[in-house]
């Protein structure tokens, strides 16, 4: 019925996530509130498990992309289900390791890593550094000999594939800031040199074409390219490497006509893929890892607000205003994504309101829907946001001085504070008068 299995409906018409009623969540924690449903996110990591295990017979890994929403809670449950992590920061890196997060199963991203962060990664032994750039490399290579290390690395290639999503999260074309280019002999350039390298061990290569796919085929493509650079390479430099990181970019529902291929078929149609060309191409099928972001914390969350004003203006919109916004959840503000919405206190009414909802920050572009459906909503209603997961605490901000809400991690009948609501004593605690 609705777009996460941990949603439903209560006998006294309210939303539930788990078996806890959204509205006392509300009342009980105040809004806004995050709230994850911690057995949609255990299954999500199981059900990928399972897959990666059927397909690949035990050379595999799923790598959580942490990106999408991370706390010492959330690496905890991964750590739990047994994935990897996908780190982009040292602030990720930091939040894993202060959980004991293994580091033998964390790969570490970004396009222009400072030397503290691969300082950091090197001593905590992070098992795979994702080198995007020649500077990365040189600058590696010098710090993994001062320090007396070797560093595994794979590196990120632009595996020249158009996914068909929003601008902002394609990465596999060649005009993307992100990785080495194959076509201009970048890639291989870099290869060559890595092999050379005294204290780095090249054990394979990464690509990620971008974020919210709903088609299989850009995956297939992508993995198809990336294997016959395998194969150039070996031809060329006599090395077959190892590990192929095939990345994220799984689409979910966050709208009803939004139509996600079950992700056990992308796993299989790839691994088909993978398969194939390994045996064309006369390669050993190499371990793969797959790291999905989105798909395993977006469906397990949602937002909670208060409603607020309302304000009807005849013939052109309704203004639902709630006591959140882009500060929360900038993503129609940034990407124009749409998300579904019910007044929680209303969830078994018709949904017969048409509305813009509006958040509370000085900005006419503050708004988390336009065109959206509803119940009919008044002042003091709870207002539900749904699948805000992924990309939603992540990428919330502190403008106009609006303290983060807490994040509650609801398991069965069960509601935990996982990350702790912001004061305004927090706002100005790095303020120095
Ligand atoms: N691996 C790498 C190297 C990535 O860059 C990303 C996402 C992922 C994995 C995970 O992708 P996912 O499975 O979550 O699609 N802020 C944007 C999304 C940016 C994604 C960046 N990289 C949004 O709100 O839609």
């Amino acid at each position: 019925m609705f777009v996460s299995d941990c949603l439903n409906i209560n006998p006294i018409g309210h939303l539930t996530i788990g078996d806890r009623d959204t509205v006392e969540l509300a009342q009980t924690f105040g809004t806004p509130l995050y709230v994850m449903d911690e057995n949609q996110i255990r299954n999500s990591c199981r059900s990928y498990h399972q897959s990666i295990e059927k397909y690949y017979g035990g050379k595999g890994l799923v790598a959580y992309a942490s990106k999408a929403f991370c706390c010492k809670a959330m690496c905890k449950i991964v750590a739990e289900e047994g994935l990897g992590l996908d780190v982009v920061s040292g602030g990720e890196l930091y939040t894993a390791m202060s959980v004991h997060f293994p580091a033998e199963k964390i790969f570490f991203h970004g396009n222009n890593k400072t030397v503290a962060e691969l300082t950091e990664a090197l001593e905590y032994g992070v098992g795979c550094i994702v080198v995007d750039n020649l500077t990365e490399l040189e600058v590696l290579n010098q710090l993994a000999i001062s320090m007396g290390k070797k560093a595994d690395i794979m590196f990120r290639i632009k595996p020249g594939i158009d996914a068909h999503t929003h601008d902002f999260v394609r990465t596999g074309q060649i005009d993307s800031k992100f990785g080495l280019a194959l076509e201009t002999g970048e890639a291989m350039e870099a290869v060559k040199l890595a092999l050379t390298l005294s204290h780095i061990r090249l054990i394979g290569l990464h690509c990620h074409i971008g974020s919210q796919i709903f088609d299989i085929e850009p995956f297939e493509h992508a993995a198809e390219v990336m294997l016959h650079f395998m194969a150039e390479i070996k031809k060329k430099t006599g090395t077959e490497l190892k590990k192929l990181n095939l990345g994220g970019g799984f689409g979910i529902k966050y709208i009803p006509k939004n139509d996600p291929v079950e992700y056990d078929r992308y796993m299989k149609n790839v691994s088909l893929v993978v398969k194939k060309t390994c045996k064309e191409l006369n390669l050993n099928t190499p371990f793969v890892v797959i790291e999905p972001g989105r798909s395993i914390a977006g469906p397990a969350g949602i937002t909670l607000y208060k409603v607020g004003a309302i304000k009807d203006i005849p013939g052109i919109r309704t203004y639902v205003s709630v006591d959140g916004g882009m500060a929360d959840n900038p993503r129609y503000a940034l990407y124009k994504s749409e998300y579904e919405a019910i007044i929680a206190n209303k969830a078994g009414q018709p949904k017969d309101m048409t509305v813009t909802i509006a958040g509370k920050c000085c900005e006419s572009g503050d708004l988390i829907g336009e065109g959206m459906q509803i119940q009919n909503a008044a002042p003091g209603d709870t207002l539900a946001v749904l699948a805000t997961g992924a990309y939603n605490y992540s990428m919330s901000s502190n403008y106009n001085r609006i303290p983060k809400p807490a994040v509650v991690l609801v398991n069965g009948k069960e509601a935990r504070v996982i990350i702790q609501r912001e004061t305004f004593e927090d706002i100005v605690r790095n303020d120095v008068e």
